[in-house]
This record gives C-alpha cells, structure tokens and sequence, in this order.
C-alpha cells in the first residue's frame, strides 16, 4: 500500500494572521526580511504552509516562487503540520552500523508515513536525523524526550504503544 502523505486543512486564526502581519509590517522593506520572517511564521503557526507562504510573499511584495524555495531550502523550516510526538530516528554512523535504517524502514511501515512526514491523524512526525549523542546506545530513536536504545525492529509496536 502506498504511504500516505499528509493533508492536513490549513486551520489558521485571525489572531495568528494578525501577529504574521505585525511582523510583516515590522520588516518591510528592510533587507534580508525573508529569512526573520519565515522564522517568525513558523513561531506563529508551528509550520510553513502555502497558504501562510502566499501571506508572507503578498506581504512582503516577493514572488511566491522565491518564499518557497527559501522554505524548502533550509531543514529548520517545516511544510508540514508537526505531530504530538516527534520521533527521531538516529542514522548515525554508529546506530547505521547496527541497523538503524531497518528501523526507520520498520516505523515507516507500521506508522504508515514516509520519513520526513507525520502521520495522517496528526499523532507521529517521523524525522530520519543526525547522532543523537548517545552512540553506546545504538541503534538509538528518541520520543519526544525519551532515548530508546539498542532496539530491534520488532520492539517499535510495543514503544509506540506508550504514545498515546
Ligand atoms: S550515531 Fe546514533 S547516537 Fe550517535
């Protein structure tokens, strides 16, 4: 079955639009706004969506093609609705020697989500990442706060289950 990719309504309220505004109004004009202002969105609404890109470019008076390709460029920016749980995925040299990408290949499939996405109800963010610092514990995921090391694919059904 294909994964999905989320699609979750843009849900924005007027308040949100009004501080994205105020911000706006704040940098206009001024050189290099693009990158505070993104940043301020994201702070605003959690992540990047079109429609809050069309916002910042309108405001802005640049072209929505250069708003996403400043978004999509950097990692720090998110298109995506973050999940109650973030999980992180260690692929590390370390925890990559011991099976980290069966891991991440075993979450994707049970979570039913590509690397990189959340979970279509909003539950999971499954984030592939760097050395979590914490390499005797390879192959290392974190939740949220929480360090699951020295695991095997067939435990991820049960750590999940803790995550409500
Ligand atoms: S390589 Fe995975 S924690 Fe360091």
């Amino acid at each position: 079955m294909a994964k999905q990719i989320t699609a979750i309504p843009f849900n924005g309220t007027p308040e949100q639009e009004a501080k994205l505004k105020e911000v706006i109004a704040e940098w206009k004009g001024k050189e290099g706004a693009t990158m505070p202002v993104l940043q301020a969105a994201q702070e605003i609404y959690g992540y990047l969506p079109i429609e809050v890109q069309t916002m910042v470019a309108e405001g802005l008076g640049r072209s929505l093609e250069e708003i996403y390709g400043v978004s999509t460029f950097y990692s720090m920016f998110n298109l995506e609705p973050r999940g109650k749980h973030l999980i992180r995925v260690c692929l590390g040299t370390a925890c990559y020697v011991k099976g980290a990408q069966n891991l991440l290949d075993e979450l994707a499939r049970v979570l039913n989500v590509e690397p990189g996405h959340t979970t279509a109800d909003g539950k999971f963010t499954l984030e592939p990442t760097r050395c979590l610092g914490c390499c005797g514990l390879a192959p290392v995921i974190m939740i949220d706060n929480d360090v699951h090391g020295r695991l095997v694919p067939a435990d991820v059904r049960e750590i999940l289950k803790k995550y409500d």
